[in-house]
């Protein structure tokens, strides 16, 4: 019999409140960005003095805080009374100038239809809408997602020049360490006005923003300050990251909570740290652009033959003959794709794709030695390569039925 909802919410739990241990939680008081916080909020407050406040970038790697730090800023900005206005636009979803200014105005004017209007048109729309006098923050996170970046640099800065009152400013945020150089100078200099950079966080920060966490989010006594140290050990030691921190800390506590065990220790932050390892690595296979996925989908299939082929004549995985050709991979990609009627991509384009996967940790490739084969490229997958088959063919499923 299948059980009741009353069942299965009186099953007993770790968590006092979940959503608390989820990355997407921003906690009222954030420890180690007071300095960070207040150089922001000090770059916005001109605006709050009806001046145009100096653009800043600010640039940290993945999980150092700088999305709820400037989060955390506009609410504060939202409650001091003023008729300046701030935009959060996230560049992964509004990738385009097209689609930040379609944003801003819909921020600026919530009843207009934007469907169907030109850029010219839109650009128009904001500007008289501004320039009645508004002090306009943008604040693009993610930035180094906008395909035509330089363009819209330039329509955002252009716009002091035109206004008659008010202002347009830019709060850009990005994780990329190269991205500044693929700026043209001119957008450069006007975007670096302000510069602000986010250190990773060491291991004793990383063990009080996670016992902070846990305090909020597990009953009293489920953690073990020895499973705290732990999380924040390997978080900082792998990439200072808080987010994965985090997830973590979820992933021990559902863990504990299928066992059904009221703790949680080192080992199930052991445990945890091997499931979240997997989803890191699939979520960014998903992302992957189409081809990528495919030269992966290639190799995985041919090495789930190959593992039947060795299995039978008992070969030892780690030697040479557990890798794959690079030969026998683009066969494979051929074969693939020409299946998902995705024409396939030239041999030089086929080694930068290896090269791109190689780079993720999602597969290692050698040179071989000068034998029988000649000097070939070997390659091998970094996961299960029956999980990361089920995911790209997935993956595909949902394109092709769409
Ligand atoms: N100082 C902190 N105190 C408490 N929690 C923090 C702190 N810094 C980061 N976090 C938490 O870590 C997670 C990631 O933070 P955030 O999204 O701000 O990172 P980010 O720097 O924007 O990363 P990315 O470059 O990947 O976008 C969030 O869940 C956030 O709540
Ligand atoms: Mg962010």
């Amino acid at each position: 019999m299948s059980p009741s909802f009353s069942e299965i919410l009186s099953k007993s739990t770790v968590f006092s409140d979940r959503n608390v241990i989820s990355p997407h939680y921003i906690p009222a008081i954030l420890p180690f960005r007071e300095k960070e916080i207040h150089k922001i909020m000090a770059g916005l407050s001109p605006a709050l003095k009806n001046e145009r406040p100096r653009n800043m970038f600010i640039y940290g790697k993945t999980g150092t805080g700088k999305t709820c730090s400037v989060r955390h800023v506009i609410a504060k900005f939202l409650e001091h009374p003023s008729s300046a206005k701030t935009c959060y636009i996230n560049c992964r979803m509004y990738n385009s100038r097209y689609r930040v200014i379609q944003k801003i105005a819909k921020e600026l004017m919530p009843t207009l239809d934007s469907m169907g209007f030109g850029l010219a048109m839109l650009y128009e729309k904001v500007m008289s809408e501004i320039g009645k006098g508004t002090h306009f923050v943008a604040i693009l996170d993610e930035l180094d997602m906008v395909k035509d970046l330089d363009d819209l640099l330039y329509t955002l800065t252009r716009a002091n020049d035109e206004l008659p009152a008010g202002s347009v400013s830019v709060i850009g945020i990005t994780n990329k360490l190269t991205f500044k150089d693929q700026l043209d100078s001119r957008s450069r200099s006007s975007l670096c006005e302000n510069e602000m950079v986010f250190d990773t966080y060491t291991t004793t920060q990383m063990q009080a923003i996670l016992s902070q966490r846990a305090k909020m989010g597990f009953k009293p006594g489920v953690v073990d300050d020895g499973a705290v140290n732990l999380a924040a050990a390997i978080a900082a030691q792998e990439t200072g990251d808080a987010r994965y921190a985090i997830k973590l800390l979820l992933k021990a506590g559902e863990m504990a909570d299928e066992k059904g065990t009221a703790k949680i220790t080192d080992k199930e932050v052991e445990e945890a740290r091997r499931s979240v390892d997997i989803d890191v690595a699939f979520e960014a296979i998903s992302t992957l652009p189409d081809h990528q996925q495919l030269v992966l989908l290639a190799i995985s299939n041919l090495a789930l033959d190959k593992g039947k082929n060795t299995r039978l004549t008992g070969g030892a995985p780690e030697e040479e003959d557990s890798f794959l050709t690079s030969g026998e991979v683009y066969e494979q990609y051929s074969v693939l794709s020409k299946k998902h009627r995705k024409p396939r991509r030239s041999a030089r384009w086929y080694r930068e794709y290896l090269n791109d996967l190689e780079m993720l940790g999602l597969i290692t490739t050698i040179e071989s030695g000068a034998g029988m084969r000649g000097r070939t490229r070997l390659i091998r997958i970094g996961h299960s390569p029956a999980d990361v088959q089920k995911i790209i063919e997935k993956n595909f499923a949902i394109i092709e039925s769409k």
